[in-house]
């Protein structure tokens, strides 16, 4: 049956019908009366996959996707066994990390070795896959960076032709992480796993030349391993696009009247969408919630960064370590040298998708690259006060002299778009009211 006849059967057309309704009520319930904020310079087109065909056949490959799957909640895969991606990356988190008492601590993990901590808090592993590879921009005579996964962007994208399959081979070899001495080291622990045939296998299906020898085959195999990590994390299971927010979007469900006031503070007064994009793509595409650029917020430093602490072989910087992000990446690459400073401080813009995804309602989970903000409510107020009023005590936020304490790193930060909004208290509960749509599992009713 040609599919123009099937859909000009009676019942059929009856069903569009309902379905077409059911659009035109999501589209009503948008409020039309709701003007765009004008385009500003952060507002570039949202970049999707690199367009890389190959790139992209690999991340959508099924078996590879499955590979995946199993490799990132693998747990023998550290020193000492033990550790896998999903200890800090898990589903009814976020893809965050799951440790409601890690997270009251400021949200910085341990690694497989149970003493030595990283500096930074969990991104989410979700959408992680549609950043595009590092690259920088011109936009309005200012050059901005774009892409890359990590806070510091320094998953570039260059190694494997996708940020996330670049970031994905790191945490092995990171000694307050899985803490694997090398890649190699790695795929022998693969190749002792119980899908160490399916592993095989498939790295030659996929092209791995046999008559190479054993060393050589092993450094591309742990190419597939991070290959094979972001075409799980590029998977339906991982992007799932099942939240409210996405089910209002495809005209299935009505936002309740905090949740639509909430949308258009978000992008409107609140200038939240100029960085982290709300709207259809020009393709229809879902939004991701963050444009992969970058900025400096003015975050404080987190003095319960466990990092401060750590010996000297781990941070030689003790207690002086500054968190310089983008900038601090940028130094160890030659050809971006003369862009340093303008990059200092600044981090990769988060999605905000799963951002309130928590197992249950008491489950705490801390916001910024570093843990700072103790709940979504004071990160919300930070945005909207961080320039004009002191700190308010009870909602959040680490009181000093009753104010926002300094930024970490004084330069670049955004003035123009944050730190005085003049939102009201209802309007910053409107946002965060927003916000909670947002979590993938949502069951239209
Ligand atoms: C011990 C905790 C820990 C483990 C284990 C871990 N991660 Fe992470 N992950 C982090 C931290 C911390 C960051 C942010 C680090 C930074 O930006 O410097 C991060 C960042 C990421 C990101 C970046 C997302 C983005 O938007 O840029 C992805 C993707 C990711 N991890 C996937 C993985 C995978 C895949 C594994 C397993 C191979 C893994 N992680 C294991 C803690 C962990
Ligand atoms: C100029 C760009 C920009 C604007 C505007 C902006 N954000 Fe962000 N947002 C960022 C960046 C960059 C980060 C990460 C900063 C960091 O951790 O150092 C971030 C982080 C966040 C986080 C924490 C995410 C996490 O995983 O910890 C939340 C929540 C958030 N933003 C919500 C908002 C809301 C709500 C608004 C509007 C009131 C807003 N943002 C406006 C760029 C922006």
């Amino acid at each position: 049956m040609s599919s123009k006849k099937f859909f000009l059967r009676p019942a059929w057309l009856a069903v569009c019908i309902f379905i077409a309704s059911l659009l035109f009520l999501g589209l009503a319930s948008a409020d039309p009366s709701e003007k765009p904020s004008p385009p500003t310079k952060r507002q570039i087109r949202q970049p999707r996959a690199s367009g890389d065909i190959r790139i992209e056949t690999l991340l959508n490959n099924k078996e590879l996707q499955a590979l995946g799957e199993k490799i990132f909640f693998d747990k023998t895969l550290s020193d000492p066994p033990g550790m896998a991606c999903v200890t800090c990356h898990d589903q009814n988190a976020g893809w965050t990390g799951p440790d409601s008492a890690v997270n009251l601590a400021g949200s910085i993990y341990p690694g497989a070795v149970a003493a030595r901590f990283g500096n930074r808090k969990p991104n989410s592993a979700a959408y992680a896959t549609f950043a595009p590879a590092l690259y920088a921009k011109m936009v309005e005579g200012e050059i901005l960076f774009v892409g890359g996964n990590f806070w510091d962007g320094r998953a570039t994208g260059n190694l494997l032709g996708n940020p996330a399959a670049d970031q994905a081979q790191q945490p092995f070899l990171n000694p307050v992480e899985h803490n694997v001495k090398d890649g190699l080291e790695l795929v022998r622990l693969v190749e002792k796993s119980h899908y160490a045939k399916e592993f095989v296998a498939l790295c030659e299906r996929l092209g791995l030349d046999t008559s190479l020898d054993d060393q050589s085959q092993a450094r591309i195999k742990f190419g597939y391993i991070g290959l094979a990590l972001a075409a799980f994390e590029n998977s339906g299971k991982v992007n799932a696009f099942t939240s409210k927010y996405d089910a209002y979007l495809r005209g299935k469900v009505r936002l309740s009247p905090a949740e639509r006031r909430g949308l258009k503070l978000f992008e409107t007064k609140g200038k939240c969408a100029d960085c982290h994009p709300s709207a259809l793509g020009p393709r229809g595409e879902l939004p991701l919630f963050t444009d992969f650029t970058y900025d400096n917020l003015g975050i404080p430093a987190n003095p319960d960064n466990p990092w401060y602490r750590m010996d000297a072989d781990i941070n030689p910087a003790g207690k002086n370590w500054i968190d310089e992000g983008l900038g601090g990446f940028l130094k160890t690459q030659p050809q971006y040298a003369a862009l340093v400073g303008a990059n200092l401080g600044k981090h990769r813009v988060p999605t905000l998708r799963n951002i309130d995804k928590r197992p249950n309602p008491k489950f705490v989970r801390r916001y910024g690259h570093n843990g700072y903000f103790p709940d979504l409510e004071s990160i919300i107020h930070f945005y909207n006060t961080r320039d004009t009023k002191p700190f308010i005590k009870g909602i959040g936020g680490l009181d000093t002299q009753g104010k926002w304490p300094k930024p970490e790193v004084a330069v670049n930060v955004n003035k123009e778009e944050m730190g005085n909004l003049k939102l009201t208290q209802k309007e910053e509960e409107d946002i965060l009211t927003f916000l909670k749509t947002l979590s993938d599992g949502y069951e239209v009713k």
